[in-house]
Formats: C-alpha cells, structure tokens, sequence
C-alpha cells in the first residue's frame, strides 16, 4: 500500500494565486500529495481564494456547499480554504461552514504539510516573521516554458477601494540571491519566459549585494541568465516606475515591450479620492517617457467605474484618458465595496449608472484592443510556443506583446521561440506561418 494522497486545487483568479497554488501543491508534495484535475477523486480540496473584487465569499461558500454532500459519501475527505479570503474571513469561515478543515492565509502557507497534519480543526492567518519562501521545497518540474515568479507581496499604497493591503499586508520584498537560484532552477528545467509578480512589483526593494536592489537591477541580473529569453513583470504602480526601470525598457532586449500600469480613473478629482497619489497628467507623461525609450511598447491598465463621488464629467475624463493612451489591453471593474476600506464608507454610484459606464468604458476599450491587433497584421512577430494547437500542424504562443498567436507550422516544438508572420487578427488572437515558409 502506498501513501499516495490526491489534492485538488481550486484557484480563483490572478496570476498570484496561480504562483501560490503550484508553491502549495509542492509544499503539500512533501506529505505524499499529488495532484489530480478531479474533485471526485481528491482524498483533499483546496480553495485558493482571492477578495479582490468580485463577490469572494458568495463563490466560496456555494463551492463549499458541493463539498460538504461530497464529503457525505466520503468522510476522510480533508477541506482547506486558503488565500485572501482564509486571511480576512478565516475564523468566520470556520464557524459557517463545518466542512471545512484547514483555513490557511497567503503568509503562512509554508506551514500547510504540519497543518494537514494536525488533529482537529486548524487555523493559520498570521503575517509570521519567517519567510514562507525558505520553508518551501525547491520548484517543481514547471509544465510549460513559461513560468511566474513572485518577487515581493504586500502592499504599502493604500488605495482607499483596495483590500490588498490588509489581506497580503505590508510590502516585503524576498532577497536578490533566492530570486535568481530558483529563476536558474526554472530555466535548467526548460523555462523560456519569466513574468516576476508582486502585487507592487516595481516598489521592489529586496536585500542583495550592496543592499537593497531595485527591480530593474533584478530585471538586468536575470537577463544575463543563458537561455531565458524573456522576462515580464507585473503589477506596477505609477508612483514606482523609477528612470532606471524605464531605461531597462531601452536597454535589455528581454524586457518584453508590454506593460500593465493600472491607472483605475482619468479624473483628478476621483484619483485623489481613491488616494493614488498621482494626476493623470503624471500619467500621462510618464506613458511618454515610456514610449521614448521603448517606442513599440503596450500599455495595459485596470479602471474603475462608479468609484463613490464619481460624475458624468470625471467618468468622461476617463474616456478622454483612454483616448490619448490607446491601449493594447485593459481589464474594466465596477466599483465594489469592500468592508474595511476607507472607500466602503462613502455613498455609492447608482447602480444603473455605473453600468451603463462600465459598457461605454469596455466599448472604447475593446474598440482600441482590437485596432492594435489589426496593427500588427503584415509584421513579423516572435511567438514562444507554449502548446500544440488544435488543428493539424498548429502551434500556440504568445508574441512579445502578449497576443495569442496561433502558428501554422509543421516542425515547431514547445519552448522554441520562431519568426512568424501575422496573417489575420481574430477576436482573441492573431493567426501566423512561420516567416521561414513565406518565399
Ligand atoms: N472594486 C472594483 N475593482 C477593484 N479593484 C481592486 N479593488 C476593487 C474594488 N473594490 C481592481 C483594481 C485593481 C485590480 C486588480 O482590481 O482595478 O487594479
Ligand atoms: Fe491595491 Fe494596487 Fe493600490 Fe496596492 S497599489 S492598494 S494593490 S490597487
């Protein structure tokens, strides 16, 4: 008889989420679980949920309720919660709902294997002084050539909408020499592309040597690693994006040329109410200075529509933002209250209003997304192929401007990075051959 045990995981949302899961199923490997894609089979679920927006608790309690009738025919079946929800809600979630075993926050999830461990019921949400990248097992195997590092987490900005600061806590930043041994680590085990993550990447400030390096120091680092061939980073703040972060985008040929820098609203008035401490003109000019050292970059951001206070003529200045950015990508929000934050407090926007915004805004935006994949028809892209397509002889990847592109090419493998040409643009992705077929 063996040990082996199968986890499920669920994960709701970001790219964070997405890094911890695949740290906790390594964390969990230690105790002889393995991963399975189905519910049904797990001797333990995982929920990894996340607060940010979206109705959270809803989602998670109704797939709490599947998983209390599951556990009916299989008793020794182990229920966890972990990620911002756990570290909001955790003894809350423990109260409503028995099914659960394990409730375990975004810091501590290091301590999953003694956890799964104990008797009883557990609860983990604490911000432990230890660092729970140490107490991890080294990565595993990576499934593609395309991989996520988290290089700082946390939050000091305090936007008046935004949990993040009290779900995640206060920014920390992991050491220089750790970052660049498990980037080496994933590119010996066939890792082409890099996107760092941090909920404020670009505020990184981690211990290397001669103190504390910035992000683009680390960018540079990492590039001189043979063989990783693209690095990303994701998510910035304005405030943050220093003049040698901007000149990395000039200087190191693995900077991909796309950037999501979130400006949530074009108005002043509204931006200073969400307490992002910049205008847009700041903005505006900084997408510029951007421009200037890298002219082909995309921008992408996140907005919020119907934020409390928000008029017809700041809802306007939005749009008028837009317009003078045009961007490649964009991710649209209606302003949701979440308790705790200084935003909840104020009168909301009718809800008529901020939907009718958000349709407007998303209109514009998917009018811009589509122009700037129509552009890039006729050229000549590289595309990392990170899977084989569904049709015969077809490769999928993704060019250095993040666009989907699907390849027409017979002999392409996964983890090679091919000169292709755009042929078509299609709603969600761009169509190629290979430029070595073209005569
Ligand atoms: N309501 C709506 N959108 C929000 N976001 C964060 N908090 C809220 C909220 N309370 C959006 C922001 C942020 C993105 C990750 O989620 O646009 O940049
Ligand atoms: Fe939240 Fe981003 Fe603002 Fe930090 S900078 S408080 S993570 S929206």
């Amino acid at each position: 008889m063996t040990d082996t045990k199968k986890l499920f995981i669920k994960t709701y949302g970001c790219q964070m989420n997405v890094y911890d899961s695949e740290r906790m199923a390594e964390a969990l490997g230690t105790k002889g679980y393995v991963p399975t894609d189905t519910v049904e089979d797990a001797d333990m679920v995982l929920l990894n949920t996340r607060h940010i927006r979206e109705k959270a608790d809803e989602k998670l309690y109704s797939d709490l309720g599947r998983l209390r009738k599951l556990k009916l025919t299989r008793p020794d079946l182990k229920v966890g919660v972990a990620g911002c929800v756990a570290q909001a809600e955790g003894a809350e979630i423990l109260r409503r709902a028995p099914v659960v075993d394990l409730v375990v926050g975004p810091q501590s999830y290091h301590r999953l294997p003694e956890m799964v461990e104990a008797k009883g019921r557990v609860i983990d949400t604490e911000f432990p002084a230890e660092d729970k990248f140490d107490h991890l097992p080294e990565r595993l195997s990576p499934r593609g050539p395309v991989a996520f590092l988290t290089v700082q987490e946390g939050c000091d900005k305090f936007c008046a909408f935004c949990v993040v600061p009290y779900t995640r806590g206060a920014e920390v930043s992991r050491p220089v020499d750790r970052l660049l041994a498990e980037a080496r680590n994933l590119v010996a085990r066939g890792v082409r592309e890099i996107t760092l993550l941090g909920q404020n990447v670009n505020a990184y400030h981690g211990a290397g040597e001669g103190g504390a390096w910035t992000l683009s120091r680390l960018i540079r680092e990492m590039a001189a690693i043979p063989e990783l061939a693209r690095l990303r980073y994701t998510t910035s703040h304005p405030n943050d994006m220093d003049d040698d972060l901007i000149a990395a985008h000039a200087e190191v040929p693995q900077l991909m040329p796309y950037l999501h820098l979130p400006v949530q609203s074009g108005s002043d008035r509204i931006l200073k109410a969400m307490n992002r401490k910049h205008s847009a003109e700041h903005y505006l000019r900084l997408i510029e200075r951007i421009r200037a050292a890298q002219p082909d970059i995309l921008f992408s951001s996140d907005f919020i529509v119907g934020f409390p206070g928000e008029t017809d003529q700041d809802f306007e200045d939005t749009l008028a933002l837009i317009r003078s950015v045009g961007y490649g990508a964009a991710y649209s929000f209606k302003y949701s209250a979440r308790p705790g934050t200084p935003a909840a407090e104020k009168p909301a926007v009718p809800t008529e209003v901020a939907d009718e915004r958000l349709h407007r805004l998303q209109a514009l935006l998917t009018l811009q997304q589509r122009a700037v994949q129509e552009a890039m028809v006729g050229r000549e892209v590289t595309v990392l192929y990170e899977k084989a397509g569904r049709m015969p002889g077809q490769m999928v990847g993704k060019s250095e401007h993040l666009h989907a592109v699907h390849v027409q090419d017979e002999t392409g493998r996964i983890g090679e990075l091919a000169r292709v040409r755009v042929l078509a643009s299609s709603t969600n992705s761009l169509a190629a051959v290979r430029s070595s077929d073209l005569t």
